[in-house]
């Protein structure tokens, strides 16, 4: 059999390829609007960055990386080598961590100055149970702000993000906005225990990767899918109840802005996120309907702990990240069409094999001009060019033939309006030739009314 793209990845085709850069041009021209400006880090980094930023215990860090080796260190290992630890990498399963990273490398929030805001695209990779929605590669676009604790930034994100939903297409009324405070480090710890704790209280209740969280990663048991756990964990101890006057005072301020911006919410005590960087303010943004388990679209929180973590200056920091497929089948369950790209504005036409020299220069003109335009390369026939034309949506189609040749002119058809004009073929070449000296677009219909 033929090889295939390796499971839980996908090749954006044409159209999806346009789509997503559409999605990613939509995030960015909302996100500036923010002041946020475009990173871009590699997409492979030391495995220790992500070892210590999202945290060991994480499924993402524990089960779900693609970690790789080179072949010389690999030929180390299976001598029964060692490989330092700055060799071993892995390929970026999010992309905060490698944000924060290159923020503490290159020196980019400097004391008393204003914050390093920044947004990215690109893709994640994590080895997880392949499902609608859950893919091994797949695209996030994220925000994020380092350098500042005032929670104006985090409902600023907040408000960023639901504006960015609503100008891709999807309705309000579809999303449900969850937010929570997971505290700091000063109440959390103690918030921690007391989970942990009440799990092994009800050990024999609950599944065996809950009772083994209670010593590794108590909080992720509010996450548990199975449905003994999660009848315990409702009456779990919640952090809300647990947040020092601080987190408190900084929730109630986030809620405070949410509300002025007009922002619906809904308070979820048990949002504790799968990775271990957050602090305080976290948020998820849900499909209501027809997404199954995968109904996330975006999420984020505050980490004012993990620059340190990856060995950088104390920096408060706070962002988000929203996939791009899980966006586009809520999009698709909506309803919403794309609309179907015109590639090309312009197809030139062959009338006879004996004129093909000048049809080349013709488009060449054209496309020097401007015009992304096409010819038939393969010797078909008028009707069949025409019909080439026509599934591309080309609204223009110039006809060239040896008869138009030899009156100096070439027929241009529009093809929306199912007329057409003769062009004086030298006028038509000095007018692309004009459009080609200028940087300013110039439209075909301009082109075309000059040479009429
Ligand atoms: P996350 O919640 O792990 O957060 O991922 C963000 C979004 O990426 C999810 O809401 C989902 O839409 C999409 N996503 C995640 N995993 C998959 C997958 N396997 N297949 C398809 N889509 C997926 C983060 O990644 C954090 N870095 C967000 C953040 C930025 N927090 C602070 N700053």
């Amino acid at each position: 059999m033929a090889i295939q793209a390796p499971k839980g990845t996908t090749d954006l085709l044409p159209r999806e390829s346009r789509i997503w850069d559409h999605f990613k041009r939509t995030a960015f021209g909302v996100f500036s609007r923010y002041g946020y400006e475009p990173i871009e880090t590699p997409i492979f980094e030391q495995t220790e960055l992500f070892v210590r930023g999202i945290g060991e215990a994480t499924d993402v860090v524990s089960k779900e990386m693609f970690s790789t080796i080179t072949g010389e260190n690999l030929k180390t290992l299976l001598g029964g080598g060692h490989v330092k630890s700055n060799s071993r990498f892995s390929l970026r399963p999010e992309g905060t961590a490698s944000v924060v990273r290159a923020v503490a490398q290159h020196n980019l929030v400097t004391p008393g100055g204003v914050p390093a805001k920044l947004m990215y695209a690109g893709p994640m990779f994590r080895a997880e149970n392949v499902q609608k929605g859950r893919q091994r590669q797949f695209n996030q676009v994220g925000i994020e702000c380092l350098g500042s604790v005032d929670p104006a930034i985090d409902a600023e994100a907040i408000i960023m993000l639901m504006r960015f939903y609503h100008k891709i297409g999807l309705k309000p009324e579809t999303l449900r906005l969850l937010i929570n405070s997971m505290g700091c480090e000063k109440c959390r710890p103690a918030y921690r225990d007391a989970v942990a704790h009440f799990l092994l209280d009800h050990e024999s209740e609950l599944c065996e990767e809950c009772v083994s969280r209670a010593h590794t990663n108590p909080l992720r048991a509010f996450d548990c899918k199975k449905e003994n756990c999660r009848e315990v964990m409702k009456n779990a101890p919640l952090i809300i109840d647990a947040l020092c006057e601080e987190c408190k005072d900084h929730y109630a301020a986030v809620k405070g802005y949410l509300d002025e911006a007009g922002i619906a919410y809904i308070e979820d005590p048990t949002l504790v996120r799968g990775l271990d960087y957050y602090t305080r303010t976290v948020f998820e943004v849900q499909v209501v309907e027809g997404m199954g388990a995968q109904n996330a679209i975006g999420g984020g929180g505050r980490y004012d702990k993990l620059m340190e973590e990856v060995g950088g200056n104390p920096t408060p920091g706070l962002g988000f990240a929203l996939g791009f497929e899980r966006c586009i089948l809520a999009l698709e369950a909506q309803g919403f069409q794309f609309d179907e790209a015109r590639v090309l504005e312009c197809y030139v036409a062959c009338v006879d094999p004996a004129v093909k020299p000048q049809a080349f220069m013709l488009v060449q003109r054209l496309r020097d001009a401007g015009f992304a335009t096409d010819m038939d390369h393969q010797g078909k026939s008028l009707k069949a060019q025409f019909k080439v034309a026509g599934k591309q949506h080309v609204p223009y189609v110039f006809v060239l033939g040896p008869d138009e040749l030899a009156a100096g002119s070439v027929t241009c058809r529009n093809m929306d309006a199912h007329d057409e004009v003769t062009l004086n073929l030298e006028k038509l070449t000095k007018a692309l030739e004009q459009a080609a000296l200028t940087d300013e677009p110039t439209a075909l219909g301009d082109v075309i009314t000059q040479s009429s």
